[in-house]
């Protein structure tokens, strides 16, 4: 059983609508000294670049999510660290392989302008330019209603409003995180032309759900293989939720059609199940049949604080003590620490949720 939820902090708007646009950026930290005092600072100012860039149409919804992956974690912050943060686990099986990727920052730009993404888009990289590259870079479209580029309607069984926030809000389990979540993000690539040679019959088989209707296939006629079936996750008699803001994207010219999959979750755990399930199978064989006309071409897992975790980014008491000038040198890339290792580390931070936590680890990697 979960613990039950309380949100002390604000939250990020993880469980936002789907919009018509979105952009999804995923950064890889250089390593540079400044690194860790740019991206804090960047974190304190991130509602406010949202506000400024959103305000020129509210009607447009502009919103931003940022993540941080396990390494960068431990570079920018340290201890405490998030419970269950660490790097994305690569599943092999057989010809279908979840792909492990680089990413230090995750950011998922949403609103019903694709303007608005862009403008924010650019004014984030130009502030983080100096110590980040952008590794991807995805722009998501809204197809028809809601569709995925395989031409099913995607996000029908999004928990919503209270039931969104109890799937994916950290609560008493991890209380210096309270109001963080985590985020799985892969971008699928489909064979479009295989796909399409399928029957409809078999292909709503496949996703577990009617074409045309989206209405979901009745248990007596579900295969065990449906992709609704492998990605329902039951404990104790209850199903365990996450959201999803998938967005399809593609390019003509590269003859690229995909769905990027982006999955919050309060445990990670959740969507690593339904990965093995879909790459394994279950049992194993009974694979999702969606991989046999789609593969990943990334993988990345990423804690998201909270917004009030964010707003006090810039205190660093690290930089506090080490400095008078308030800047703050890394030491040389240690090799043989890993994410999760906190040998070294000064544990600064309180249960009370406040940054008060981190010193150096220098992990940055090219
Ligand atoms: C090739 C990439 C993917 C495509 C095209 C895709 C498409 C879909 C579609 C069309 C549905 C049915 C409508 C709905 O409830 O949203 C669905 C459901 C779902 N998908 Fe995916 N999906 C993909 C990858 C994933 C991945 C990687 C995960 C998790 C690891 C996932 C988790 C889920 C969940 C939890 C549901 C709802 C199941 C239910 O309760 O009925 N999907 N997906």
């Amino acid at each position: 059983m979960e613990s039950p939820n309380v949100l002390p902090a604000a939250a990020q708007q993880a469980t936002e609508k789907l919009t018509t646009a979105a952009i999804f950026l995923t950064l890889q930290l250089k390593p540079v000294p400044s690194a860790r005092e740019v991206v804090r600072s960047f974190c304190a100012d991130l509602a406010a670049l949202v506000r400024a860039v959103g305000f020129r149409d509210l009607d447009g919804q502009l919103s931003c999510v940022l993540g941080i992956g396990s390494e960068a974690w431990d570079c920018l912050f340290g201890e405490p660290r998030p419970a269950q943060l660490h790097p994305f686990r690569e599943i092999r099986s057989g010809p279908r392989n979840a792909v492990s990727t680089p990413g230090d920052l995750l950011l998922h730009i949403r609103a019903q302008r694709m303007d608005l993404c862009f403008e924010l888009a650019m004014e984030i990289t130009q502030r983080l330019g100096t110590v980040a590259r952008t590794v991807d870079e995805v722009q998501g479209f809204k197809y028809f209603d809601d569709r995925d580029l395989l031409g099913f309607v995607d996000g029908t069984e999004n928990p919503v409003g209270s039931e969104a926030e109890d799937a994916v809000f950290i609560g008493a389990e991890d209380p210096p995180f309270a109001g963080g979540t985590y985020v799985i993000i892969q971008k699928y690539l489909h064979d479009l032309d295989r796909w399409n040679q399928l029957p409809t019959e078999q292909q709503e088989r496949i996703v577990g759900r009617r074409k045309l209707s989206d209405v979901e296939l009745d248990a007596a006629i579900k295969p065990s293989y449906a992709h609704n079936a492998l990605t329902s996750i039951v404990d104790n008699g209850k199903e365990v939720k996450i959201v999803r803001a998938n967005m399809p994207f593609g390019s003509i010219a590269q003859g690229e059609f995909g769905t990027y999959f982006i999955g919050y979750s309060r445990s990670p755990r959740t969507i690593e199940r339904m990965l093995e399930n879909m790459f394994i199978g279950s049992p194993p064989g009974n694979y999702d049949r969606l991989l046999d006309v789609s593969h990943p071409v990334t993988g990345c897992l990423f804690f998201v604080p909270s917004a009030t975790l964010l707003d006090a980014a810039a205190d660093d008491p690290a930089a506090d003590n080490a400095n008078t000038d308030n800047r703050v040198d890394l030491p040389a890339p240690q090799p043989d620490t890993h994410p999760g290792d906190a040998a070294g580390n000064a544990a600064t931070g309180g249960a009370d949720g406040s940054l008060g936590i981190g010193s150096l680890k220098g992990e940055f990697h090219e």
